[in-house]
């Protein structure tokens, strides 16, 4: 079943805009309620994860509402946080606001595009991606852009939906992913749509063995995996040879 918010090809980034423009406001409280929280356990992992130095320079890309940049603010990195979307960076940076503990740091939230990132080669000691690389146009390009903007040395990080290798856990989740995530999304969002692009998203994006699999074709070393859920959600990570 094909949805409004998904078009394959050049279209595909301006229907994607018009979703988070459409869902930003009630993005954060969305995900508490899909995840029962856990999204802000697996984003604190991503951050653990991203080994971060004080001072390391780190692009947390997709970085919409902005809870894995604040992440790794937190953990004394200087963060750009990159997203096409208005909407989604008016929302970081007003909550931004309301962390008195990131005063001090360094963090930044810039519109651009993370198909083409707009820095030069090896800048960032760390690249994070969060359940974004699932909404490129190509998700290719975009790691392929996150090597290119790392420096030698530096680790990626994507955390996004998984595929289960277990059939029947795979079965149940898809039908959790086709039921009640537009269900609840109706519910508290208005928009079920915008719910059901999950599902239709993942099952255009090859998922954790792919990334990981591109990654070592980029040359990327100490290439990982960590299924959560029982695969229903997935990190990968490497790290640009030094
Ligand atoms: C599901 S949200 C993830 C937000 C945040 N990383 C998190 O984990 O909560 C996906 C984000 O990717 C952004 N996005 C999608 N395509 C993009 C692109 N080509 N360039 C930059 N941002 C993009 C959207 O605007 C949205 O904010």
């Amino acid at each position: 079943m094909s949805n409004v918010f998904y078009t394959p090809g050049v279209q595909r980034a301006a229907r994607v805009n018009d979703l988070f423009a459409a869902i930003a406001r009630r993005y954060d409280l969305l995900n508490d309620l899909q995840s029962f929280g856990l999204h802000r356990r697996w984003k604190r992992r991503v951050a653990e994860l991203a080994a971060v130095q004080p001072g390391g320079r780190a692009l947390d890309l997709c970085c919409g509402t902005g809870d894995i940049a604040f992440a790794l603010a937190r953990r004394g990195a200087e963060v750009t946080g990159l997203d096409f979307s208005q909407k989604m960076l008016e929302v970081a940076e007003s909550r931004r606001l309301k962390k008195p503990e990131l005063k001090t740091q360094k963090l930044i939230f810039i519109q651009g595009d993370a198909q083409q990132i707009p820095f030069s080669d090896a800048t960032f000691d760390i690249v994070t991606v969060g359940y974004g690389l699932r909404n490129l146009m190509n998700w290719e390009t975009g790691l392929a852009e996150m090597q290119r903007v790392a420096r030698p040395g530096a680790r990626l990080v994507v955390l996004d939906f998984g595929k289960p290798a277990n059939a029947l856990w795979r079965k149940i989740y898809f039908g959790h992913l086709r039921c009640s995530v537009p269900l609840v999304g109706w519910l508290f969002c208005g928009n079920a749509d915008a719910y059901a692009y999950i599902l239709e998203s993942l099952k255009h994006y090859p998922a954790q063995l792919a990334v990981a699999e591109k990654m070592r074709e980029l040359k990327l070393v100490n290439v990982h995996v960590i299924n959560l859920l029982g695969g229903a959600m997935a990190i990968n990570y490497g790290e640009k040879p030094a």
